[in-house]
């Protein structure tokens, strides 16, 4: 297996671009399923999740084609178009794989008026339940069924008919299953206590360019007006507002001057805000958003929430962050309930963090040791990268395939500012 070896203490300097974001891109693919003309989708990410999507599309009927292939580009152009879908049904072994296959639940619905797909499961970061999704759906009018793992949509008569739901807590997936199940339904769906995330706009936004009609986007309000076809478009995925905070954990770690190329300073003030808490030097610039930092970081206090505010998957990377810092920081998870599985990892690098439930105090040291270490998630894989590059001595973060779920190119990225970071290859 791949693993990456960073030799840490160098200063982060000059330009980093930010590719378009994988939360964003996951959510935008399964609109395809929505309409027999074709979505193409510019800014891409080159992740192996997108790639995993696109396998998933093909086996349901929709073709999906590929620009920009070249080693050298950042962001690539699929079209994606599904003429006649071939199937309705979600497979284990690839949902068990990928979680957010579970969001062709809705397009599938919409368009198929059934689907079956397979539950989830638990994963790394916690519990993770679906019974959301399937109440915002039930709500729109579906019946569904779990049988041997699977869950079974319909819509009598073919189409969702309409209705109100509000969700009891925020959730980001249920939003987007809700969405996209709505478009297509036989009169209106409203959507109460919805997820606000930038992501979900992007969402609405490509779903009103294929002709969807939805009010309230970017509040807490959806009202959808269902319309009997979508049609084709040409949509660009948003920027990594989470690729681009991390970048920025990095920086100020090193004591570092980036500029995150393509990063909108809008859709990220939590972040930001955050930053500027620990001591940095935050800026819009004319292309991005400049973040330099001199001295130690001063200890933060963050609490993840839904959208507007802290992300939970900016947590990790703060900590790493927090762990050079001057003073005590204090972090509370709110939304998964066991996501410091970096905490034990960091602590093999001489890190000084108390897990007391759903907090964790981190009181800053001198210094960092390097230290081989591998973690079960995306971001805390790069809450391990983060500390590595402070570090004294040698990293070697094991587990690469988390990293390169989320991360493109992320040595060639780091590399390009001065990090000393390199991918050795297993084989
Ligand atoms: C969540 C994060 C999202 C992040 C992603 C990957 C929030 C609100 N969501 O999205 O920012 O990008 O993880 O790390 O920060 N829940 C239920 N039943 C459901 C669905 C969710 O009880 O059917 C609960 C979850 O257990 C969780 C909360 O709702 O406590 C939010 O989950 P949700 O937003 O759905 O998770 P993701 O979509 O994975």
């Amino acid at each position: 297996m791949d693993q990456i070896v960073i030799r840490g203490g160098q200063r982060l300097k000059g330009r980093i671009p930010i590719s378009g974001a994988k939360n964003a891109a996951l959510t935008l693919l399964p609109c395809a399923l929505l309409t027999d003309e074709p979505l193409t989708l510019r800014n891409l990410p080159r992740l192996a999740d997108v790639d995993g999507f696109g396998h998933l599309l093909n086996q349901l009927g929709c073709s999906t084609t590929i620009e920009g292939s070249r080693p050298e580009d950042f962001g690539r152009v699929m079209t994606a178009r599904a003429t006649t879908l071939t199937s309705t049904v979600a497979p284990y072994d690839i949902v068990r794989k990928m979680r957010a296959s579970i969001l062709v639940l809705g397009p599938l619905l919409a368009r198929a008026g059934e689907a079956t797909v397979s539950l989830p499961g638990g994963c790394a970061i916690g519990n993770r339940p679906i019974d959301l999704h399937l109440k915002a759906l039930e709500a729109f009018g579906a019946e569904i069924e779990l049988a041997s793992g699977y869950v079974k949509a319909v819509a009598p008569g073919g189409r969702l008919k309409g209705g109100k739901f509000t969700f009891p807590v925020v959730s980001v997936g249920a939003t987007e299953n809700a969405v996209m199940a709505a478009v297509l339904a036989k009169g209106t769906c409203i959507l109460e206590n919805a997820a606000r995330e930038p992501e979900i706009v992007d969402l609405c936004n490509c779903l009103v360019a294929m002709g969807a009609s939805i009010d309230g986007i970017g509040t807490e309000t959806l009202t959808i007006e269902g319309v009997d076809r979508l049609h084709g478009a040409t949509y660009r995925v948003m920027a990594d507002r989470i690729e681009a905070g991390s970048y920025a954990c990095a920086a100020v770690i090193t004591e570092g001057d980036v500029e995150l190329v393509g990063a909108k300073a809008n859709e990220m003030e939590a972040t930001l805000s955050a930053l500027r808490q620990a001591g940095a030097t935050v800026e819009a610039t004319k292309t991005g958003i400049r973040v330099a930092m001199s001295g130690r970081a001063q200890p933060v206090t963050l609490s993840t929430a839904p959208y507007p505010g802290f992300a939970t998957d900016m947590q990790a990377q703060f900590m790493a962050m927090a762990t050079l810092g001057s003073g005590a920081s204090l972090f509370t998870e709110t939304i998964f309930e066991n996501r410091y599985m970096h905490v034990p990892e960091l602590a093999r690098m001489g890190c000084d963090i108390d897990v007391r439930g759903r907090s964790a105090v981190v009181r800053g040291v001198d210094h960092l040791v390097g230290a081989p270490v591998m973690a079960t998630d995306l971001r805390a894989s790069m809450s391990l990268i983060i500390a590595g590059l402070a570090a004294q001595g040698q990293t070697e973060v094991n587990r690469v395939y988390h990293l390169d779920r989320g991360y493109e190119r992320l040595e060639e990225k780091l590399q390009a500012v001065g990090a000393d970071i390199e991918r050795i290859s297993a084989g």
